[in-house]
């Protein structure tokens, strides 16, 4: 508990370790067309998350055996970043995991558990901030309602970067919200540059800029400096809380293509989003940085589903998913083509209750498939 003195003191410390984040933002980014190596980090996580991603790496090596075998690509699996783990380290990235996930390029991640109260950060968002990983790229289609919607969530700054920073006065409580000028531009540019490759025309700048006057004003007004470079693509901006409604307003939502967004605001609408694709768990998700990126299953580690041993009926498509976008991201398009079309065309179906096929036995037909 400070009083406001001590509060001011704790202020000015955070707005300069601000400042030091803006000084050593990276720009520099790899062009993985022309890498000689990549390394691929297989990081397994909590709860189901070691049961899904070994299948997913499975997966992955029968798609880059060759490649594996030529020295182009390594594939290398990271152990420690469990609750037990960090619990016992109180890290959220225990060091010697951290150290091992910086030498990889890309993380296939799975989900990890994060503790309700008590003071360990999640094990994402340190991990988004640790590797710089500015923007959380979240693909949501529903190709029979003419939803076609990509989101570039904010992924490092807004509401989550002083997240568990937040000051305690007597009788009250303050929170931070940080936007960068540098950390909106490169997000802003992403969406752009997606839109762009991908031809697309329209772009949703979705904020509360009538309120979060500052932080969420300088998201727009930038948004706008960039937009100006990109004349072919139609900009509009949108407040959050009617964004919601229209996501679920047939007739208009279809027109939506991309959309770009602050932190927390991306969070909630991209859960909707995945909501109306059928569910968190069948969404991939990935995180890019310049030079490092994350792709991970969107959904938690289902802690019931292993406490009633139903662990090998978790549905491991969220993260196959995730592999795709990975695989892509490091320019294997046909290896990226491969996995989408088995993941689409697959007979098989994992039902957490145990009524259908077990993980495995998914993996095995989709890697007979490929
Ligand atoms: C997500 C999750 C995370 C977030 C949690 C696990 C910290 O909800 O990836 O959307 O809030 O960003
Ligand atoms: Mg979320």
């Amino acid at each position: 508990m400070y009083d406001v003195n001590t509060a001011c003191e704790a202020f000015k410390k955070l707005l300069e370790e601000q400042q030091a984040r803006i000084a050593n933002m990276n720009t520099e980014k790899t062009d993985f067309s022309k890498k000689a190596c990549v390394t691929i980090g297989v990081v397994d996580g909590d709860g189901i998350g070691p049961i899904i991603t070994s299948e997913a790496a499975r997966v992955l090596k029968k798609l880059l055996a060759d490649e594996v075998e030529k020295g182009t690509i390594v594939i290398k699996q990271i152990q420690g970043l469990t609750i037990e783990n960090r619990l016992a380290q109180g890290k959220p990235i225990p060091d010697d995991v951290l150290a091992e996930i910086k030498t990889c390029d890309v993380i296939l991640k799975g989900p990890t558990t994060t503790p309700h109260g008590g003071t360990l950060e999640s094990a994402n968002v340190t991990m988004r901030r640790e590797l710089d990983l500015y923007a959380n790229v979240r693909p949501v289609s529903i190709p029979e309602q003419g939803i076609d919607w990509m989101f570039y969530r904010e992924n490092t700054e807004g509401e989550y970067v002083l997240g568990s920073r937040g000051l305690d006065l007597p009788g009250m409580a303050v929170d931070f919200k940080v936007t960068t000028d540098l950390g909106t531009r490169r997000i802003v540019r992403a969406a752009f540059e997606y839109a762009k490759n991908n031809g697309k025309t329209h772009m949703s700048v979705v904020t509360k800029a009538n309120i979060m006057k500052k932080t969420d004003g300088k998201f727009t007004t930038i948004a706008h400096e960039i937009a100006a470079e990109y004349p072919e693509i139609t900009v509009e901006d949108y407040y959050i809380d009617i964004m919601t409604a229209n996501l679920l307003k047939e007739g208009l939502r279809e027109k939506f293509q991309v959309f770009v967004m602050p932190n927390l605001y991306g969070d909630i609408i991209t859960d909707e989003a995945a909501q109306l694709q059928g569910g968190v768990g069948t969404a991939g998700s990935a995180n890019i940085g310049d030079r490092y990126a994350m792709f991970e299953a969107i959904h938690g580690s289902a802690p019931r589903m292993i406490e009633r041993g139903m662990g090998q009926y978790a549905n491991p498509d969220s993260i196959l998913k995730a592999a795709a976008m990975l695989l892509r991201h490091i320019c294997r398009f046909d290896a990226a083509a491969k996995l989408e079309k088995a993941i689409n065309d697959c007979p098989l179906t994992v039902k957490s209750d145990g009524s259908a096929a077990t993980c495995a036995q998914y993996a095995d037909k989709l890697m007979e498939m490929l």
